[in-house]
């Protein structure tokens, strides 16, 4: 699968482990940085071109980080057609793809050991969406939403 990542530096080893574990598992990954670790940078100049290239189909699914994950999550749910959460636990992991459409998992670099994430990147990007009526017609509502601004 062709997988797009970005961190700023609250997330930067992290993404590189995550970078490294998604190599080894056979995907492409496409690397949005940050390449360099400086501690002013700012996430949404990682995150946004991240979010801009999910949304475009550019690449199947995205993985955001930063310190916490909150950031990014904020940031890249402002770009149209995605979503984009911040996870924790496997159960979310999976069930936030197959019942919401899941396309950007955000995790933080701060909060997160590198093991429990590379169990969180691999279940979402296992999991693939219901497709079920009840759950399209909940993410028909939140598109009808997005339409409106
Ligand atoms: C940067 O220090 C930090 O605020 C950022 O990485 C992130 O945690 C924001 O949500």
């Amino acid at each position: 699968m062709r997988i797009g990542i970005a961190t700023d530096h609250g997330g930067f080893n992290l993404k590189e482990t995550l970078v490294d574990h998604l190599k080894a598992a056979g995907h492409e990954v496409v690397d949005f940085g940050a390449f360099t670790l400086k501690e002013d940078d700012d996430y949404p100049d990682f995150v946004i071109p991240l979010a801009e290239a999910v949304a475009a189909g550019d690449v199947v699914r995205g993985i955001a980080v930063c310190g916490s994950g909150v950031g990014a999550s904020v940031c890249a749910n402002k770009v149209k057609g995605v979503h984009a959460a911040l996870i924790a636990d496997h159960f979310s992991a999976k069930q936030g793809v197959e019942d919401d459409h899941m396309n950007i998992l955000c995790i933080g670099g701060r909060t997160q050991g590198p093991e429990v994430a590379k169990d969180l990147v691999d279940t979402f990007l296992a999991a693939e969406f219901s497709d079920a009526p009840r759950h399209l017609r909940r993410l028909g509502k939140v598109a009808k939403l997005e339409s409106a601004q």
